[in-house]
């Protein structure tokens, strides 16, 4: 027999996780609607121009990672890596942009990228996202960081820190990626061959190398804020005013440049400790051109996402406390078959009545008593037929063993008043 595996970079999400996701989202979604953001859901899978021409070619996300095929009907599409290009397609098409100032939607699903697995990094990956559109103001920027702040506030997670930059505008990134290209130049024989080819196709991912003999010259080569013109320098620091205003403390990281070509000003990115090497569980930006570049109108726009994967880690890692969706308190026992029709027809009575109950589906009287109590019933009616011959069925209470009769008539109203005690 063939024994079926997930797909490589796939996970299941398992009934003992469920209680963090179930959690994190219903925290996602009040927080979100709290701050006037409005949820939008996007396919899943959209034309493959659209990441190709919104995230950039030469992004890894794209030439590397992207699930793209021909459907049946011969047109080229791709498995969303992320949400962003999606949303603003929907944004263009459905006529948003007509909509009052700012624009704020937020998403969670489903994401793909044929990235190498490790623990954090997944093919199947899911992400919460927020955008705002509309707006050019680093108030925009401080309202999506603060999102993503409280959020994870709200999750209890702790050891957080908010790394921001700025990677500056089509204005003034040109002539610094041409002196970061000239401070490469210099270092050329000691830098990776993955750098070599950043240096033409991506340069301002040198930044980012990891490899040990490349930190030298990431640690020496020109930063950017230094150079940037000055609608940026301003938007930059008028944003860190905000920043230090409301006290929210934050790393200047001078390396930090994102993986997808549309971001402009203000990048950031927020790291875990615990979780290994894949450390991020947010990043985001503010990206200008996007909408316009997709076909819109010039439209300013910020956001983030985060990876639910990283962030559910990190809790598990924290021991976050989370709420367990409780189990039906009441279960029914039967013993015999009359008494398996009359339990059937109990249920419907006692889940009309709108209470929470579940069945056993048979055995001995031990094992469906051992059933109900690893599903924490709070009570349970037992059913024997030459009780159910009297009219009556057992009621037992699973906290304290302590068992009584229950004429029939009585059941549901009884279960009703025990559970309110
Ligand atoms: P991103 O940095 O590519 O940005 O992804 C955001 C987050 O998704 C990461 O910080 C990480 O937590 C999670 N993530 C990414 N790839 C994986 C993976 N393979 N496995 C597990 N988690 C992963 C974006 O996606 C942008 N669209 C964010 C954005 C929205 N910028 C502006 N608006």
């Amino acid at each position: 027999m063939v024994q079926y595996t997930r797909p490589k970079g796939t996970q299941d999400i398992l009934p003992e996780d469920q209680p963090y996701w179930e959690h994190l989202i219903a925290v996602v979604s009040e927080i979100a609607c709290n701050y006037g953001f409005e949820r939008i859901d996007v396919p899943i899978f959209e034309m493959t121009e659209l990441f190709t021409r919104g995230l950039g070619e030469a992004t890894d996300a794209v030439e590397k990672e992207m699930y793209a095929f021909k459907d049946k009907g011969g047109r080229d599409i791709a498995l969303r890596p992320e949400f962003t290009a999606g949303v603003i397609r929907a944004y263009i098409e459905n006529g948003l942009q007509v909509w009052p100032k700012p624009v704020k939607l937020y998403s969670t699903g489903p994401a793909f990228r044929y990235e190498e697995p490790q623990a954090g990094r997944y093919r199947q990956l899911h992400q919460f996202n927020a955008e705002i559109l509309g707006i050019d103001s680093p108030l925009a920027d401080l309202e999506v960081m603060s999102l993503a702040w409280d959020i994870f506030e709200a999750l209890g997670l702790e050891n957080l820190s908010f790394q921001i930059n700025s990677t500056g505008c089509p204005q003034c990134r040109p002539s610094y990626v041409e002196t970061l290209q000239a401070h490469y130049h210099v270092h050329h024989d000691v830098i990776c061959q993955d750098c070599q080819r950043r240096l033409v196709q991506n340069p301002l991912r040198l930044l980012d190398c990891k490899r040990d003999q490349c930190q030298p010259v990431i640690a020496t080569a020109p930063r950017i804020i230094e150079m940037l013109c000055e609608g940026c320098a301003e938007h930059f620091a008028e944003l860190r005013e905000y920043l230090d205003a409301l006290s929210k403390p934050y790393t200047l990281n001078h390396r930090l440049v994102r993986g997808l070509d549309y971001y402009t000003k203000t990048v950031f990115e927020v790291w875990a400790e615990g979780i290994g090497a894949q450390a991020a569980v947010c990043g985001g930006g503010r990206y200008d051109g996007l909408v316009a570049l997709l076909g819109g109108p010039p439209t300013p726009a910020v956001g983030f996402a985060a990876g639910i994967e990283r962030v559910v880690m990190v809790m598990q890692d924290q021991a976050t406390e989370v709420p367990s969706p409780p189990y039906p308190p009441i279960y029914l026992a039967f013993l015999g078959a009359a008494s398996r029709l009359y339990a059937v027809q109990l249920l419907t009575d006692i889940r009309q009545a709108g209470l929470a109950a579940q069945i056993s589906m048979g055995g001995s009287l031990r094992s469906q008593l051992r059933h109900a109590d690893r599903r924490d019933a709070k009570l349970t009616i037992i059913i024997g037929e030459d009780e159910l011959d009297r009219g009556e069925v057992t009621l037992r209470n699973m906290v304290s063993g302590e068992q009584t009769m229950v004429p029939v008539a009585r059941v549901v109203s009884t279960l009703k008043t025990a559970l309110q005690t």
